[in-house]
């Protein structure tokens, strides 16, 4: 990993976001800038995934979301729908070569949509990778972070319905517990490159008090130097605002 591979002096002192979020966006301009088709850009945005998960397993981030498909990506043409989930197989037909990598790997949001042959492939590696030590990588697929909201609202309404909850003891901890994240520490720093300035439905619940950095850089583009880049003005951000 080439000049980032080295431990620095000032790392063990730096203040490292525990859960880094990033939304891949900018793959179809990328490809679109060199005439070429939208897929190649979601390909090109695949290694460039696969390169950051390594790297920030390496740094010793805990949890990496990353927004691989919205809900409302399937409005998208059927040809490009296809070539995501295309990538994603293979991703995960692959997931053995990335054993050694000790990264435990989940998937969130909605799985009814899928074929049963990714789905079959999710539970694989959540099962292969379920005692790995390293970070917990959330690859978020059909997931939206209203539909997570809804979810979360109907389970509990459910609860009520049966009798095993009064309403009165619903408090933000529960909710927690409901979404696909239960357990894990909510998002410090969320990432969106491609110049946009929007959150899209990402991790709505869990953004509660995340620090949003928008980047001027496609995603294909994205390396270990732009996230080195982000996670300093994270730093400094915390160093000013952050309490003890
Ligand atoms: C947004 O860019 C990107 C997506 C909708 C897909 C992201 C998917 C990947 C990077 C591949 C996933 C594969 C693995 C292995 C996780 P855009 O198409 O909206 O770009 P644009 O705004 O420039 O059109």
């Amino acid at each position: 990993m080439g000049m980032f591979a080295k431990a620095r002096p000032e790392d063990a002192a730096r203040v490292l976001p525990n859960h880094i979020g990033v939304i891949m966006d900018g793959n179809g301009r990328w490809a679109k800038k060199r005439g070429l088709p939208r897929r190649m850009g979601h390909s090109k945005g695949a290694k460039t995934f696969k390169e950051i998960c390594r790297y920030c397993n390496k740094i010793g981030i805990k949890y990496l979301t990353a927004y691989a498909f919205s809900t409302e990506n399937w409005k998208r043409p059927q040809e490009e729908v296809d070539a995501i989930m295309e990538l994603l197989k293979e991703y995960l037909q692959d997931a053995h070569n990335y054993k050694d990598e000790n990264i435990k790997t989940r998937f969130i949001g909605d799985r009814s949509a899928l074929s049963d042959e990714l789905v079959r492939l999710m539970e694989d590696a959540e099962r292969e990778s379920a005692g790995a030590t390293g970070m917990t990588l959330n690859i978020a697929i059909n997931y939206g972070g209203r539909d997570e909201i809804v979810r979360a609202a109907r389970s509990l309404a459910e609860q009520v319905k049966n009798g095993r909850l009064q309403p009165g003891d619903i408090d933000e901890a529960m909710l927690s517990s409901q979404m696909y994240t239960a357990g894990q520490d909510d998002p410090d720093l969320i990432i969106r490159p491609s110049g946009e300035y929007r959150t899209s439905n990402f991790l709505l619940w869990q953004s509660a008090y995340a620090e949003y950095i928008f980047m001027d850089i496609l995603w294909p583009d994205f390396t270990p130097r732009q996230l080195e880049r982000a996670l300093a003005e994270y730093a400094g951000r915390n160093r000013r605002f952050g309490g003890v």
